[in-house]
């Protein structure tokens, strides 16, 4: 017999219209905040599993052992690690972001309508800023390109996953436990003040018990995770600028959405305090130290960073990053794990 989905399930739809709406705007009280002690019934605080990593700081993070991570009560497997980065590692990464991932090989939605190398520069190509092309990113995919058609990974369809992501995804991950995950496609999602995202799940890798690492800059955003079908109401949570969801476990394959971007209360990345300190000598996985600590001390500059400011100052910038493969699996068409 074949069934069809009743809308009048969709409590997921039903949610996410209700944070949407402009007019009326809705009540935002139910809106998660993990550090607000107002949720203290809603989350737990857990602790790291690996306490200290020496390349924390050079990739622009706080040291290991003051992250704050919380878990929630009613999505089991959902985390999130309140901002661990630097003032100045929230410039670096989002300047990646603007900079680097939106250009060629990776691959960008403006293919099809403006197969510009360089989207960055092309923005800046006259002198002052395209601001029609700059809306246009709306995401950009690395590593195993993600088809947004088949849905499916492909060995023919993958270039190179920029290393200093790998890295710190690495250093996230091990820090959950999570010692061998190992980053191989990302999404990075640029969200204007009035975009959203419908639910969906990820659920395109071989490998679907590795969790997903999901990062946010510039502004806010709420984001809805349900269950395993729409039926299931979701919970609202705030994601603030830094912060870091991650899903696993149970909370892997659910439901999740972004109904409603909001304006950052706090602009950690203009804070005055921009101290860049590392750990000279630390051994990296896959990067060199030092091109880092460089890259990340040009962003000190007012003058370099000044429009890259002016784009996250109205807009929001998510990269969500996971592994395909399985362990011991060297490529999609190793069949034999
Ligand atoms: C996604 O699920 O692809 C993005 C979620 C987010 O923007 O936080």
């Amino acid at each position: 017999m074949k069934r069809t989905w009743d809308m009048r399930n969709d409590n997921f739809m039903k949610v996410f219209k209700y944070y949407k709406s402009n007019k009326p705007k809705p009540s935002l009280e139910a809106v998660i905040s993990v550090d607000n002690t107002n949720f203290s019934n809603e989350v737990k605080i857990i602790s790291q599993v690996v306490k200290d990593d020496l390349r924390a700081k050079s990739l622009g993070l706080e040291d290991v052992s003051k992250w704050e991570i919380f878990s929630s009560n009613n999505n089991p497997g959902f985390i999130i690690i309140k901002n661990p980065f630097t003032n100045l590692g929230q410039r670096y990464w989002m300047r990646k972001c603007l900079e680097e991932y939106p250009r060629k090989p990776h691959k960008r939605n403006i293919d099809i309508d403006k197969p510009v190398d360089d989207w960055w520069a092309e923005c800046f190509k006259s002198g002052v800023c395209d601001r029609k092309l700059q809306k246009k990113l709306r995401w950009t995919t690395l590593g195993y390109h993600h088809n947004w058609d088949t849905k499916v990974y492909s060995e023919e369809n993958k270039t190179a996953f920029p290393l200093e992501l790998a890295e710190l995804c690495d250093v996230v991950a091990r820090t959950l436990g999570y010692s061998t995950f190992k980053a191989e496609a990302a999404i990075v999602n640029y969200y204007h003040m009035d975009s959203t995202l419908s639910a969906h799940t990820d659920h395109s890798e071989v490998n679907l018990e590795a969790p997903l690492f999901s990062f946010s800059f510039g502004q806010s955003a709420i984001l809805l995770l349900g269950g395993h079908d729409k039926s299931v109401k979701p919970t609202a949570f705030l994601l603030s600028s830094g912060d870091i969801a991650v899903m696993s476990k149970e909370a892997r394959l659910c439901y999740h959405a972004v109904p409603k971007i909001l304006p950052a209360s706090i602009h950690h990345w203009n804070n005055k305090d921009m101290t860049c300190s590392s750990n000279l000598g630390v051994e990296f996985k896959y990067i060199v130290e030092d091109d880092l600590i460089k890259e990340m001390n040009k962003n000190l500059n007012m003058e370099e960073w000044s429009k890259f400011n002016t784009y996250v100052e109205e807009s929001r910038i998510n990269i969500n990053v996971r592994q395909v493969l399985n362990e011991n699996q060297n490529s999609l068409n190793d069949q034999s794990i």
